[in-house]
């Protein structure tokens, strides 16, 4: 189990609309609220679509529920047509933002140096970023796991302690992303392990390594009780509001 504080994340992706979103939200809220008088609750937030971001803080504001954004652009402004900063998104209240999801380093070509800038960016502009680290099926397959994440990670870590000290990492493996395969416990924590040996070496030990693919209420309880898994990063789970609190409650 781990000694630091748990912290769930719903990544809504693609997804929502403002009556989907005002359902859940509400319903989150009324949950949350229920189960913050247990001083062990999970700290909890949710990265929805930046059009959605306005209706998320109105809702989230007066609730100990956090929310960001789901990306943010390395840079501060100029002419990056479509991309959005971190000064946007801290208009919009945003205390996180995922950043390196596989997704986008899928679709949109994002290497690990472009993921640390965008970290930097992040917390240049006092935003948390949720930095995302994870292997494909085929880099497992080769035994290259561990080696995968210590050059994801190397850029980031780069930046040093303190920034380092101002960010959380996210472990999901790419093939257990909206798949249903789940990581085991054991597979996750050993990469865990290895994540927090590198902070250590960082000079970050205490930063907050969060697990994603396929996280379920139904699985939470046994991947939390690994000493290095400090809590999930949530996407399909995310846009059920019981789902997402059974989760933040395992
Ligand atoms: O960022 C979290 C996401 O990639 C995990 O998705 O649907 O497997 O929980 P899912």
């Amino acid at each position: 189990m781990s000694v630091r504080r748990r912290l769930v994340i719903g990544n809504w992706k693609m997804n929502g609309s403002k009556a989907e979103n005002q359902q859940l939200l509400s319903d989150l809220v009324k949950l949350q609220n229920a189960a913050a008088a247990n001083e062990a609750a999970a700290e909890l937030a949710v990265c929805a679509p930046f059009p959605y971001l306005q209706q998320v803080a109105d809702t989230l504001k007066d609730s100990a529920i956090g929310w960001g954004g789901q990306d943010a652009s390395e840079h501060a402004k100029g002419a990056y047509t479509g991309e959005v900063s971190v000064a946007m998104l801290a208009e919009f209240g945003c205390a996180w933002v995922i950043v390196g999801h596989s997704e986008r380093r899928a679709y949109h070509g994002e290497t690990s140096d472009v993921v640390a800038r965008k970290a930097a960016a992040a917390i240049a502009g006092g935003i948390a970023p949720v930095v995302c680290i994870g292997e494909t099926q085929a880099e497992r397959e080769a035994g290259n796991t561990l080696r995968v994440i210590s050059s994801q990670l190397e850029p980031v870590l780069a930046l040093g302690a303190e920034a380092v000290s101002k960010m959380v990492l996210a472990y999901e493996p790419v093939w257990a992303i909206g798949t249903g395969l789940t990581a085991s416990p054991e597979q996750a924590q050993e990469v865990h392990a290895h994540i927090r040996s590198l902070l250590v070496q960082a000079g970050a030990p205490e930063q907050r390594v969060l697990y994603g693919g396929s996280v379920k209420a139904a699985n939470a309880a046994s991947l939390f009780a690994k000493e290095d898994i400090d809590g999930a990063l949530v996407g399909g789970a995310s846009l059920v509001a019981t789902d997402f609190q059974g989760i933040a409650n395992a």
